[in-house]
């Protein structure tokens, strides 16, 4: 356990390491200078921002590490002592959502404008436009299948502040034999340098392939294009960019909502390229990329189902519950980024009972569509990520889908593990691996054959 979450840790280090406050990814790990100028640029923002939210401390949160004496608690016996977790149907003004009108004119807005103002931040009024390019366009024959990939650089308009440069990077595979627009799955990711790759089992063929096999598309957009995955960055990419180089206000969005506005922008590119069926795009990602997939679902929906692989605390996950990764974790100066100012208070002045929302709500914004909770095992991913919160947030989102007329997990009981919870349109998994989404692949696929089918 203790190994795969410093091992899960060691990827994203070796990963992080080469995204630089230019935010393009490629393995070439930073020098210890730049690591500490990064370091110290981001303590520079984490505490102006502070300031500005008159905090003066904060609750540390535990440690990841099952051996430390602060461990994060793994004991389901003390892991619910906060009391109210928010109704989805209850209005602010404490009337019940007995309509779907009234869900959508009165709740769907006020749980909205909670995760705007105090979680993941607001996008800003008026964003530049994109504009897209197909930079390579490469025939080959992938596990047999003939696909076409297309790279692409969405560059996004810089021309009121050209200090700052963002050019979002994506390349979208679809089989080139196909007579009509294929639904595509587009992963938050990485573009490999040459001879990297993640480590996997050799016994099921790479999602990639396995979507394919459907005569699916692939897409892969990388966040860190868009948006630094660092507090450093955000007086650039493109939260810098908008903000014209200046820091952020405490309800300005963080990188998890830019990440989602990116994938925004590629299904805005998707709509206008006839090889992909616009109606029938998918989201994945894992980790933080889980957080950032769930955002993106749940604010556009245009997104047509989502897969959201270990995606944890500020994620899936109830934030009212001790267990694995806390609120103040997300709080602190190496996560902060991820949301607005605002979510830092919750783990100073005030404390995660006092969230006017919580995650459950964050899959209920993505209602009626289809949503995939994906987790890895205690033994070994380890329990930061809670699979049971991150199932908790899916089982109470249920309701919402029901008044739309749909079905949730249809259980508030935790299942074994493996137990696949799919016959409604929130579905939970957890896999007996790791910190991935690898082995829940093609049970994911099952469920959205249901929903991309022709
Ligand atoms: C850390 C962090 C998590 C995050 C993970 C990741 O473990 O605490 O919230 O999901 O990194 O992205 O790998």
């Amino acid at each position: 356990m203790i190994i795969t979450r410093f091992f899960s840790c060691k990827v994203w280090q070796l990963l992080i390491a080469c995204i630089g406050l230019t935010g393009v990814c490629y393995a070439q790990p930073l020098s210890k200078a730049a690591r500490d100028s990064l370091k110290k640029l981001t303590e520079e923002d984490y505490r102006q921002m502070l300031h500005t939210l008159h905090i003066s401390s904060l609750r540390p949160g535990p440690s990841g590490n099952p051996q430390a004496s602060n461990a994060a608690n793994t004991n389901e016996a003390k892991a619910t002592p906060y009391r109210d977790l928010p109704d989805a149907l209850v209005l602010d003004n404490g009337k019940q959502v007995t309509t779907p009108a009234i869900w959508w004119k009165k709740r769907r807005p006020q749980i909205k404008e909670y995760f705007d103002r105090e979680i993941y931040g607001r996008v800003p009024a008026y964003m530049p436009p994109v504009n897209w390019q197909v930079i390579a366009v490469t025939d080959t024959v992938q596990e047999g299948i003939p696909v076409i990939t297309k790279k692409l650089i969405g560059h996004v308009d810089n021309s009121a502040y050209p200090a700052i440069n963002v050019d979002i990077q994506l390349t979208l595979t679809t089989p080139a034999n196909a007579k009509t627009p294929v639904p595509v799955m587009m992963e938050f990711g990485f573009i490999m340098p040459p001879g990297f790759s993640f480590p996997s089992s050799n016994t099921q063929p790479t999602w990639q392939q396995q979507v394919l096999a459907e005569g699916w598309g692939y897409a892969i957009i990388v966040p860190t294009s868009i948006q630094a995955d660092n507090g450093a960055g955000l007086t650039q990419g493109i939260i810098g960019l908008v903000n014209k180089g200046q820091r952020r206000k405490p309800d300005d969005w963080g990188a998890l909502r830019a990440w989602a506005w990116g994938a925004s922008r590629a299904l805005d590119y998707f709509e206008t390229d006839t090889a992909v069926d616009a109606k029938r795009v998918g989201i994945e990602g894992v980790s933080r990329y889980g957080k950032a997939a769930i955002v993106t679902m749940a604010y556009d929906q245009r997104f047509a189902i989502a897969f959201i692989g270990s995606s944890g605390q500020g994620g899936t996950k109830l934030y009212r519950r001790v267990f694995g990764e806390q609120v103040e974790n997300v709080a602190s100066s190496s996560e902060y980024h991820w949301m607005a100012g605002n979510y830092i208070k919750y783990a100073g002045p005030l404390t995660p009972q006092d969230f006017p929302v919580d995650a459950h709500e964050l899959i209920a914004l993505c209602a009626p569509r289809p949503v995939f909770i994906s987790a890895g095992s205690p033994q070994i991913e380890g329990n930061w990520v809670d699979a049971k919160g991150m199932f908790l947030g899916g089982a109470y989102a249920g309701k919402v889908y029901e008044l739309l007329g749909k079905k949730g997990l249809g259980t508030m009981e935790f299942p074994l593990i493996e137990t696949s919870l799919t016959g409604g349109e929130i579905a939970f998994r957890q896999h007996s691996g790791g910190h991935t989404t690898g082995p829940n692949w093609p049970y994911f696929i099952r469920f959205a054959e249901r929903y991309f089918a022709d």
